[in-house]
């Protein structure tokens, strides 16, 4: 994972590189330091934790570099610290080297190199590049780096500066993001072109898509210079690379008068929601359609089964997907969670649509599965997996900056229920039908504003139980991945306990967790299972548990039995899970508001997850 940036030009090469880390943090905030070259030396400065620390550190040492390399990371090899934090540097301190990846095998290469005098000093796998390049470079930088990732194993991208070439960056991108800012006598490095895009926007990767950023696929080296660039291939060819335009827009992220951008987030969501499904209805046929996808292609006629794939938060979106699509369209659905699939050897029946869900587009777990079942000649459609994905559905939601990601869910769950409805129609569901379905999403924004009214009851309800260690989310059929998001959201940003449960389900063993310190929170929404769930409530009463209802207006029965609720408006079922979902947002930021944690960032996280 980890976040890369480099600078070569006439702006001031520290701070330029401190700025672009900052919008660089999304992958990751563990540690964070900048190297380059001073009058001839290879010097660098690194902290543990977010950039803002080594911010205040190279502004009290008077910090100065003509040429740096910096880097913001998630730790996978070695836990958060100063030694471990990026760059790194050969025992020569020849060059300084900062890395996203992982290299799989640095255990064999480090062996070797060790054996061959090296000293590491860290415990991460990157150390292992640095050393070996030194180890390789006998006056030629660029034989020794093309030679170096010869020998690499796994996904990486690196940038280097070494002090016999004080005026050159060399990087490198294999499978894992690394895009080149030219800019006018300024040259940027940059996993991530919102690091630079206030500068230029002419930019080197082959493909203008968000998932596939990557300067190759094919161990080129490129060599950028304070005012242009060179590419070789594995050969040590010169490959023609071509300068695109940026066409995406980077609007300054700003909290405006919210504590959180997670808190500012949740509370866009009328407008995120209202924008992902803005143009793509069409009511007089009581159907959806997509810019980005032909809804009207044979091949979505001639899909006989679904399979969904996403992680976290859009693996539960794929999970309200999955019920959509079986009830609505009749479609056989099966999800799937991208890391454990990406190694099931899976039967991917013929007539097969593949949907890949991801709010960043970026999820290594998710691009390997979407790309194993590439390779077995599955036809992909769908996705935010840009490149290498058939088609791609925008979330239109804007950039979510919280790493608790919430806009994105309800944005996603929008989107998929407009594909259903469009498959929907394009087999067995009535018009008449298919323009109900249509006022329900229409409906949707205002649904979650009056959920949004109600913040300080849940702000209440959020104090009343934030001393709390754990926590059960409850809920049946369309509740359930609701449960799951809900206990996820918690878990995330509060650092409680949470599980997500069937509710059906807790009587089978976990219901011996209950007592009267472990609430349950009971999403009630699901009005086809709403007898069953209230005897489940009951079974937890009876067992002490503390108990917060997620009700709608009008479900009866609950008051006087459970301990708190908060009402929400009555939806479809098939819909439900978007104003359930608001108001368990509403609940974690509140109690983790409570317990005073680091709510836009919390512990141990990173907003892209650019590593399997
Ligand atoms: O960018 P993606 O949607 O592919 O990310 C998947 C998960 O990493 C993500 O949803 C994660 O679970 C969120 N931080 C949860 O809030």
């Amino acid at each position: 994972m980890c976040g890369i940036f480099g600078y070569l030009g006439r702006r001031n090469a520290v701070k330029t590189a401190i700025d672009g880390l900052k919008k660089l943090e999304y992958r990751g905030y563990d540690s964070a330091g900048i190297a380059g070259v001073f009058q001839g030396q290879i010097i660098g400065c690194k902290e543990v934790g977010k950039v803002e620390g080594l911010e205040r550190e190279v502004q009290e040492l008077d910090f100065q570099l003509e040429s740096a390399i910096a880097h913001t990371r998630w730790a996978t090899h070695g836990k958060p610290s100063q030694i471990n934090a990026h760059p790194h540097y050969d025992n020569a301190r020849s060059l300084a080297l900062v890395h996203n990846g992982i290299i799989e095998n640095h255990l064999a290469l480090k062996k070797e190199l060790v054996s061959q005098g090296a000293r590491f000093v860290s415990e991460t796998d990157t150390e292992v590049i640095s050393h070996l390049i030194a180890s390789l470079y006998k006056g030629d930088l660029l034989f020794a780096v093309r030679k170096a990732i010869g020998m690499l194993k796994g996904a990486f991208a690196f940038a280097l500066i070494h002090k016999d070439f004080p005026d050159q960056i060399v990087v490198v991108g294999h499978e894992s993001p690394l895009v080149i800012g030219v800019g006018e006598q300024e040259m940027f490095v940059s996993s991530d072109p919102v690091a630079f895009s206030e500068f230029t926007h002419n930019v080197v990767f082959e493909l203008l898509q968000p998932i596939n950023r990557c300067l190759n696929g094919n161990d080129e080296v490129a060599v950028v210079h304070r005012d242009t660039f060179e590419v070789f291939d594995a050969a040590g060819q010169r490959s023609e690379k071509k300068i695109e335009k940026l066409t995406a827009k980077f609007g300054t992220a700003s909290k405006g008068a919210y504590e959180h951008y997670t808190l500012k987030e949740i509370f866009e969501q009328p407008q995120t929601i209202r924008s992902a499904y803005v143009d793509r209805l069409s009511e007089e046929f009581g159907t959806a359609h997509f810019e980005e996808v032909q809804t009207e292609m044979p091949e979505l006629l001639d899909v006989e089964r679904i399979l969904i794939l996403g992680c976290g938060t859009s693996w539960h979106a794929g999970y309200l997907g999955a019920y959509l699509f079986e009830d609505m369209a009749r479609i056989p659905t099966q999800l799937e969670i991208s890391s454990e699939y990406r190694y099931k050897n899976p039967l991917v029946p013929h007539r097969t649509l593949v949907i890949a869900i991801s709010q960043s587009g970026e999820t290594a777990d998710t691009i390997a599965a979407v790309r194993e079942l590439k390779a077995k000649g599955t036809n992909v459609h769908g996705s935010t997996l840009s490149r290498i994905a058939d088609a791609c559905i925008n979330m239109r939601a804007g950039p979510e900056i919280g790493v608790c990601s919430t806009k994105a869910f309800t944005s996603q769950v929008v989107i998929l229920s407009l594909l259903c409805l469009a498959m929907a129609r394009m087999r067995n569901m009535h018009k008449e039908d298919g323009k109900r379905f249509i006022t329900a999403i229409e409906d949707l924004s205002a649904q979650v504003e009056q959920i949004l009214e109600t913040a300080p009851h849940i702000e209440k309800i959020a104090n009343k139980y934030a001393h709390h260690e754990n926590f059960f989310f409850v809920g049946r059929r369309y509740m359930y991945p609701v449960s799951l998001e809900g206990a996820l959201k918690l878990k995330e940003i509060s650092y409680i306990n949470a599980n997500g449960y069937p509710a059906g389900e807790l009587k089978h063993g976990a219901i011996a967790l209950i007592n009267e310190n472990c609430p349950t929170v009971a999403l009630c929404s699901n009005k086809g299972t709403y007898e069953k769930i209230l005897s489940n409530i009951m079974e937890i009463k009876a067992r002490n548990g503390p108990v917060i209802a997620i009700a709608e207006s009008g479900q009866k029965g609950l008051e006087g039995i459970v301990d708190d609720i908060i009402w929400i408006p009555e939806v479809i079922d098939e819909l439900a899970g978007i104003p359930a979902t608001v108001a368990t947002q509403l609940l974690a930021y509140y109690i983790a508001r409570k317990r005073g944690t680091d709510i836009d960032k919390p512990r141990n996280l990173a907003k892209s997850v650019t590593v399997e």
